[in-house]
């Protein structure tokens, strides 16, 4: 991890299937391959969770993260908000690093 940041593990690349996402703790990490995003888990709109049903994340094509509690679409990619109340803002990304070994590391202040 760059900067000298201490790493920290957040889990195994298998444990997100592909595609789809996982929540961990404070954070949740969206899996496409041998990529995967890592946001906090706080709606830019009112600071809330983003998955009001437990673990759901994404649409139902699982190409947008949702916030069901006011609808507000964000990228995948960088999690610009492109619908809802808080366009324009942005989920708080976590630089994520996928080892050869399929671990994700995070920093380990990430989230806490
Ligand atoms: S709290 Fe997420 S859209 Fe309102």
């Amino acid at each position: 991890m760059a900067g000298g940041v201490t790493p920290r593990a957040l889990c195994r690349l298998e444990d997100i299937p592909d595609g789809q996402a996982r929540g961990f703790g404070a954070l949740f990490a969206i899996r496409q391959g041998r990529t995967v995003f890592v946001y906090v888990n706080s709606c830019p709109h009112i600071g809330v969770s983003l998955d009001v049903i437990p673990g759901r994340f994404l649409n139902h094509q699982r190409s947008l993260i949702v916030c069901a509690l006011h609808n507000a679409w964000f990228r995948i990619e960088d999690g610009f908000c492109t619908h809802g109340p808080c366009i324009g803002d942005s989920l708080e990304a976590v630089a994520a690093e996928v080892d050869a070994e399929g671990t994700v590391w995070v920093p380990e202040d990430a989230g806490w």
